[in-house]
This record gives structure tokens, C-alpha cells and sequence, in this order.
């Protein structure tokens, strides 16, 4: 793996590996252990648009291992705005040893890797999230005995960047996807044919009635219906997706075992109402608290 722009940079062994070793780590930071893995290594990080989980636990991760980061907000310039994205990936290479950034395109992220010369990170863009999925997995691995593989994750919304690469990390680790959602807001023909390709074994399961879709699932595991970037159309959505929230009552549909997540930040009386996310059923915190093990894993693997 030279970069990390989706789930499609990792093999199933590797991304195991990864999970493996983010077990080890979270197990280490418990105990109160802190070892300088990455002493004198320097993250880059672009963002051009906003995050509270993503940019602080790769800054609280490269703090834990001895090294540190340098964070780049739109307020220093639009990416590719004061110098192109070619110029400012081969000047920042001189600077950091692995980079990450949070683009509105996701062909800005490719740019930049292509023109780089250290590894570069997704920390999200409009096609997929895949920092977040290695967190989400890590949280799935410790929640059901004998881990994720047989399990069922029903997404609940929209099908967006999230749910793409949760389709992929499931797919590549022997879990069933589905994906419950409105009409128009279902995975394309162009991702279809990308998930069969890189999870030949697996099947990608799009139901449009959640009570139906739920009734299957091990994890309930929902997002905002408006992402970044697409703020002009959430009138819209809030109409469309209305019989998609995850409530008490889609819940009780769902077998007693599942367990219900979301990547945060959430929407609360939109896509999932306080009862639930703060229910019993509920792991989103310990999930958004895995994102750090899981990047200091993947920062290991890509810096040390
Ligand atoms: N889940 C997630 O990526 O959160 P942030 O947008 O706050 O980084
Ligand atoms: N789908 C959301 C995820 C935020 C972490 C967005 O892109 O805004």
C-alpha cells in the first residue's frame, strides 16, 4: 500500500492486519502505554471543509506517538487556488511524511498522490470515507464474538461516501451490505460494477423498505442525509429520506442483538432521533473513539 485513498488500496489481508494491529494499540493506550512509534515524523493535513473527529484524533494519534502535525484549513487557500495541486504536493513532500486531506473532489485527493512523493491519506471526500470505515470495522471486530465476517450491516439513508466504503470494507471481510434507501439515492452503475470487482464473493443488497432491511441486521448503522457540499439540496432530502430515520420503531424491528452506529456528527430528529443514538443499543461514541487506534495503525503502516 503506497496510499490510502479508499478501501480499494488494501487488500483483505492487509486491511486485517491493520485492524489487528489498531486492537494492539487501543490495548497499549489503555494501559497507559504511549511508545514513540513515530518519533520525529511529521502529518500533513489539508482540510477543506470541517471536522472535529477526523482532525483531532490524527493530531491526538501523532501526539501519542512522538510525532507531530501541521494542519492546513481552506483559510490558508482553496486547494490548487495560490499554486497548482502538482506544486503544492511536491513542495509539501519535502516537509511531512505522510499527508492527509479532506477534499470536496475526490479527483483533487488523486491529483495530489499522483504528484506527491510521501503517502497520502483520504480524510474524506464526496466518494468515500475510508478512515472512517477502518474505525467502524475495529468497533464491529470488538463488538460481536468471532468478529465481523457472517455479520449484517444495514445502512439506513443515504447512499453516499460513507456507505461506499462501508460496502467495500464490508464486502472485503466477509460481512453482507445493505443499503436501505429512497429511490435515486442507491449506488450507481459505475460503484456496482467497482464493488464487484474488488469483492467478487460478495453481494451488494439495495432495499428500498428499511423495516424489511432492518429486520436482517446485526449493525444499524446510519448518516446524515445532506453530506457536505450538497447543503442547496437538504430540503429536498429531509422530505425524500423522512421514512429512513432510525427511531425507536424502526429499531424494534431490528433483532434484539443489533447494535445501532453512525459516523458523526449527526443530525439528531433527522436521520436518527436522540432516544436512539443515546439508547442502550447505541456504540456511536465508542465507534468515533476507535477512529484514533485505527489511524495510528494506518499511520504505522504508512510512516514507520
Ligand atoms: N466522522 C467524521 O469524519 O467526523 P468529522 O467530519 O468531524 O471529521
Ligand atoms: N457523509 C458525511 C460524512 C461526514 C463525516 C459528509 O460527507 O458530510
Amino acid at each position: 500500500m503506497k496510499h490510502f485513498l479508499g478501501l480499494t488500496d488494501v487488500s483483505a489481508e492487509e486491511l486485517t492486519h491493520l485492524l489487528e494491529d489498531a486492537a494492539r494499540l487501543k490495548a497499549d493506550a489503555q494501559r497507559g502505554s504511549r511508545p514513540p512509534l513515530l518519533a520525529g515524523r511529521v502529518l500533513g493535513m489539508i482540510f477543506e471543509k470541517p471536522s472535529l473527529r477526523t482532525r483531532a484524533s490524527f493530531e491526538a494519534a501523532m501526539a501519542h506517538l512522538g510525532g507531530a502535525s501541521i494542519f492546513l484549513s481552506a483559510s490558508d487557500g482553496p486547494i490548487g487556488q495560490r499554486e497548482s495541486v502538482a506544486d503544492f504536493a511536491r513542495t509539501l513532500s519535502h516537509y511531512v511524511d505522510t499527508v492527509v486531506l479532506r477534499t470536496f473532489k475526490h479527483s483533487t485527493i488523486e491529483e495530489f498522490a499522483r504528484h506527491a512523493s510521501v503517502p497520502v491519506i483520504n480524510g474524506l471526500s464526496e466518494l468515500c470515507h475510508p478512515c472512517q470505515v477502518l474505525g467502524d470495522l475495529l468497533t464491529i471486530q470488538e463488538h460481536f464474538e468471532g468478529g465481523i465476517r457472517g455479520k449484517t450491516l444495514v445502512f439506513v439513508g443515504d447512499g453516499n461516501n460513507v456507505a461506499r466504503s462501508l460496502a467495500l470494507g464490508c464486502g472485503k471481510l466477509g460481512a453482507r451490505f445493505i443499503l436501505s434507501a429512497p429511490e435515486g439515492y442507491r449506488f450507481d452503475a459505475g460503484f456496482a460494477q467497482r464493488f464487484q470487482r474488488v469483492c467478487p464473493k460478495a453481494e451488494l443488497i439495495q432495499d428500498g423498505i428499511p423495516s424489511q432491511a432492518v429486520s436482517q441486521a446485526d449493525i444499524l448503522y446510519t448518516d446524515v442525509w445532506t453530506s457536505m457540499g450538497q447543503e442547496s439540496e437538504s430540503e429536498q432530502r429531509r422530505a425524500q429520506f423522512a421514512p429512513f430515520q432510525v427511531n425507536a420503531q424502526l429499531l424494534a424491528q431490528a433483532p434484539s442483538h443489533a447494535r445501532v452506529m453512525h459516523c458523526l456528527p449527526a443530525h439528531r430528529g433527522e436521520e436518527i432521533t436522540g432516544e436512539v443514538m443515546d439508547g442502550p443499543r447505541s456504540i456511536v461514541f465508542e465507534q468515533a473513539g476507535n477512529r484514533m487506534h485505527a489511524q495510528k495503525a494506518l499511520l504505522k503502516r504508512l510512516m514507520a
